[in-house]
């Protein structure tokens, strides 16, 4: 009979029907990258630190949280999509690994160690397979508040964190920024807790904060992008904030910064809801919150070209990264950033899948056998799971390249283009030939599905 409980770095879990974290997943939790000396994450997690001195840094936050921390204690609806088992990894019905470092707010505020925080850790989700997408990723998660008690009706809450927000370094980018800080619908006030005027400014100093941020890197993404390429953009750095929506935060925003052509999303970020204050045992706080992704950040940084190379023990990855000896930030010395200069790309070798999802009584799609733990819908990330479970990061992506429907039958056919590519050696036809075929009996022992 299956194991009734599952240790990961010596905590037992129990395990029910809800467990849909295969072992490749578990194993990448000893990696700890972005605290390996001289790893890219690790580096640009150091740059971004260096923007807040004073903020208490927490790097060593383990991935195995509960449903509680993760979703609800954020607000996140009973229904969100987030919570789904295709988006999510669960151990068991109440225990999940982050997905996202969020999941550590409440518990942070509670603490109250600090006005200011840091959160640097490895996230999890079910995903694409492509080269801007692993199922393991890092993320950094800061926060400031100020505490309503230290202000009278003299010197204003709104007055003092202005006065923090003139304190602040100034910059020279162009931001655009059209909205308004409050829209009654798209992005409104939190009436019952804030007013307006508070609003205002912790929105100010949310923006300046992460604007400063973003000059930070994108200084030393140019600067390493003019070292090597003499017609690299010495043009001015352009950055947007735009409306959005998270259930932790109102109002909320995402920072935009054109490169290479395209708007980029950096960060997500928001005044805090107060209801996760108050929960936390601090009603009397107030104060904003951001998280940003560090491989997308390290990716332009560095102009790493694939996510796969973050996990590669190759030196000849490695050894191109260097952290300054010493404190950078304290000596004064400048990040050395440099380009990654590529190993000679190996070809590729793609090769098709096609087969028949399920039959059903839903059009939407198979339902996926009860051997896997609740019966459920075909999800592609289903198909993606299996396909890093075979294959591993030997697959650079996965793309649906046929979809159809029989005439006659309603039955549903899609095809997949698994591209094989290893970033180390050229593989020979036989190996992707193995592998893709260890792929297609597994696609149908695990999904149910019927080969064509
Ligand atoms: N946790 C959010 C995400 O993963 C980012 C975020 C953090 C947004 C904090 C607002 C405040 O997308």
């Amino acid at each position: 009979s299956p194991p009734k409980t599952i240790t990961i770095e010596g905590r037992t879990y129990p395990l029910d029907s809800h467990m849909n974290t295969p072992p490749a997943i578990l194993a990448n939790i000893p990696r700890r990258l972005h605290l390996q000396k001289d790893h890219p994450l690790s580096i640009t997690r150091q740059i971004i630190e260096s923007r807040f001195p004073d903020h208490k840094r927490h790097n060593a936050l383990f991935p195995v949280v509960s449903v509680h921390q993760n979703f609800d204690s954020l607000g996140f609806a009973p229904d969100h999509p987030g919570r789904a088992p295709s988006d999510t990894y669960y151990i068991n019905k109440d225990t999940v690994l982050r997905t996202h470092t969020s999941a550590h707010e409440a518990d942070t505020f509670r603490a109250n160690e600090s006005a200011g925080y840091l959160i640097s850790a490895d996230v999890y989700r079910r995903d694409a397979v492509d080269r801007s997408h692993y199922p393991v990723f890092h993320q950094m998660e800061g926060a400031q508040t100020w505490d309503r008690r230290n202000f009278s009706p003299y010197v204003s809450l709104a007055d003092a964190i202005w006065a923090d927000v003139e304190a602040l370094p100034k910059h020279d980018i162009d931001v655009e920024d059209p909205n308004p800080t409050i829209h009654p619908e798209r992005n409104p006030l939190q009436r019952a807790h804030h007013s307006p005027e508070e609003v205002e400014a912790i929105a100010a100093h949310l923006k300046r904060s992460l604007e400063l941020v973003v000059v930070e890197i994108f200084t030393h993404a140019q600067r390493a992008a003019a070292g090597t390429d003499e017609t690299a953009s010495r043009e001015p750095l352009r950055v947007r904030w735009v409306e959005a929506f998270f259930p932790f935060t109102s109002p909320s925003w995402e920072l935009e910064v054109f490169w290479q052509g395209d708007w980029l999303e950096v960060l997500g970020c928001g005044v805090t809801k107060q209801d996760i204050l108050i929960d936390a045992g601090v009603p009397e706080r107030v104060g904003w919150a951001f998280g940003l992704g560090l491989e997308r950040i390290a990716m332009l940084l560095f102009d790493i070209p694939d996510i796969r190379l973050f996990w590669s023990k190759d030196a000849r990855f490695l050894s191109q990264f260097k952290e300054p000896d010493g404190k950078g930030e304290e000596s004064g010395m400048m990040w050395d950033v440099k380009r990654f200069q590529s190993f000679s790309k190996y070809p590729a070798a793609p090769r098709d899948v096609a087969f028949w999802l399920p039959s059903t009584t839903s059009p939407a799609g198979g339902q996926l056998p009860a051997t896997s733990g609740v019966p459920r819908q075909f999800h592609e990330n289903d198909v993606m799971e299996v396909v890093r479970e075979v294959a591993g990061s030997a697959v650079e992506d996965v793309r649906l390249v046929d979809e159809f429907v029989h005439p006659k039958t309603g039955r549903k056919s899609l095809c997949y283009r698994v591209n094989y590519r290893s970033l180390e050696r050229t593989f020979t036809a036989e190996e992707v030939n193995a592998l893709h075929e260890k792929l297609r009996k597994r696609l149908t022992e695990d999904l149910g599905v019927e080969l064509r």
